[in-house]
């Protein structure tokens, strides 16, 4: 039997199917392990079930033992993992699409909604009975006929255009490259970024973190923008130059974010709290009972494929 490390702690009856598989070294305490711990607990061991919190640099995968043939990512993202470095050593990095992209289109939905319409501070004022019905209380962007700008319309951006057209909303997109008509459903493409940001009323990060997309909204790039857009990421905190969108919303040009991914989580810049427009959730994107159970499942059965045939179909450093 296969020897597993299980970095973090999964739902029960995920960890009892890997327990079935593999002899599994699991993490009941959910302890956030350090990489030098990580290396350690991985002697003896044939893969890795990572998560978005182990960072697996470079420096960590070279001490990885020679055993170690495969990280199995439990994230559709893998900017936490150096593929480059797991390919060097021969080990295969996988990951979890498609399982997860319908909770986190719906919490990427819930950031355009909680931001346009001024959530935070509403749940603020009623928590605080601070409120009362007038006319001009808390009056939001409606989303009807605004103009929603999805920064990489792979599968999560895709029906976040198809929910937020639903809604009234008006979709661009920009993407390295044009859809086909069938998946496009009308939207319009830009092929430059400059182009996408000047026409979004509501912008809608959705593309993953890689070298070329790390800090892509920033100081110069904010500028683009219509002024009174709203921001939203439900991709990777490391698009957005946290101090660049954060003295935007200082000076109004930028009139709500809603966030749900940070650069060094689970920190977060405390810029963002003293700003009541800004509507933050703790990375919730795929938190729904079926789809961790499914990111779960996918993971071990990645591992599974990997040993009995020799290849993954979710390898992503192939
Ligand atoms: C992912 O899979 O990348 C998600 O962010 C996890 O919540």
């Amino acid at each position: 039997m296969k020897k597993i490390l299980i970095t973090r702690r999964l739902l029960k009856a995920c960890e009892e199917k890997a327990s079935k598989n593999f002899e599994t070294h699991l993490n009941d305490n959910d302890e956030l392990y350090s990489q030098s711990k990580v290396i350690e607990m991985s002697k003896g061991c044939d893969g890795i079930l990572t998560s978005l919190t182990d960072k697996m640099d470079a420096e960590t995968i070279n001490k990885l033992p020679d055993s170690i043939k495969i990280l199995s990512n439990f994230a559709v993202g893998f900017g936490n993992i150096d593929i480059e470095a797991a390919k060097k050593r021969g080990i295969v990095v996988t990951n979890t699409p498609d399982v997860l992209t319908d909770a986190t289109a719906e919490i990427g939905i819930l950031l355009i909604l909680g931001a346009c319409r001024r959530a935070a501070e509403g749940i603020q004022s009623a928590k605080d009975s601070s409120w009362k019905w007038s006319a001009d209380y808390l009056i939001g962007k409606q989303l009807t006929g605004s103009r929603l700008g999805i920064l990489g319309m792979g599968r999560i951006g895709q029906k976040i255009a198809k929910i937020a057209r639903s809604l009234g909303m008006i979709i661009h997109y920009h993407n390295r490259s044009k859809l086909n008509s069938e998946k496009e459903q009308g939207a319009t493409y830009h092929d430059n970024l400059k182009s996408l940001l000047s026409v979004s009323d509501v912008l809608s990060v959705c593309c993953p973190a890689s070298k070329e997309t790390i800090n892509l909204i920033n100081k110069e790039t904010i500028e683009y923008l219509p002024k009174g857009a709203v921001v939203t990421n439900v991709a990777r905190g490391d698009i957005v130059e946290d101090e660049a969108l954060i003295e935007a919303l200082d000076r109004r040009k930028v009139y709500a974010v809603g966030l749900d991914v940070y650069k060094g989580e689970p920190k977060l810049n405390s810029g963002y709290l003293k700003h009541k427009g800004a509507f933050i959730l703790p990375h919730l994107g795929s938190a729904t009972k079926e789809t961790r159970t499914a990111m779960a499942n996918l993971a071990i059965d990645n591992i599974e494929e990997f040993f009995s045939t020799g290849k993954c179909r979710n390898t992503v450093n192939e």
